[in-house]
């Protein structure tokens, strides 16, 4: 008689293993962070907007590093969730600036889990583009400084 359960466990590692990739060499680390349970959404896995949030607080780094000031989001152009966040992933999050405009600036990123058990092997689990804007004292858009030499 075949051993179901044992069978089932293959198929569920093999199909995880499909979706491992490399991690980008071309984008800058810009956030490591680990979901906890207070993370979660009703099924178990980690709520959308918590995601987002960290996503949005990764995306700022390297647009502020070139704003050198005050920031604000003002788009996100795409949110894609390839794969689900689970508690005690560690998650790193790589970002490159795609468009500088005159007050705006616009990043791609993407995050990369670690499952709490299969750390050093990685899976994309989110993918986005935001753009933020430079913005003075009163909340106006502000023509950013020119770029370091
Ligand atoms: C950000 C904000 C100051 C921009 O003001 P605005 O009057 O819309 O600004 P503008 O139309 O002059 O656009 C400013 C820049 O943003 C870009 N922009 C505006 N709307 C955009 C959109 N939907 N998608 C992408 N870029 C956009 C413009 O292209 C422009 O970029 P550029 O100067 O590099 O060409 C204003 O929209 C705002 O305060 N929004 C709320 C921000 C906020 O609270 N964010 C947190 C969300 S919880």
């Amino acid at each position: 008689m075949s051993d179901n359960s044992s069978s089932t466990a293959r198929t569920t590692a093999s199909a995880a293993e499909a979706h491992l990739v490399a991690l980008p060499t071309d984008k800058e680390l810009v956030l490591k962070v680990i979901p906890l349970p207070a993370d979660c959404n009703a099924n178990g896995d980690i709520f959308g907007g918590w995601v987002m949030a960290q996503v949005d607080l990764a995306g700022s780094v390297l647009p502020a590093r070139r704003a050198q000031g005050r920031m604000a989001t003002v788009a996100v152009n795409e949110f894609v969730f390839k794969q689900p966040v689970r508690v005690g992933d560690l998650l790193s999050f790589y970002s490159e600036i795609t468009h500088v405009g005159r007050t705006s600036i616009t990043v791609n990123v993407e995050v990369y889990a670690e499952r709490i058990r299969n750390q050093g092997r990685y899976l994309k689990v989110t993918e986005a583009s935001v753009t933020y804007v430079a913005i003075d004292d009163a909340g106006r858009p502000r023509p950013l400084p020119p770029a370091p030499a």
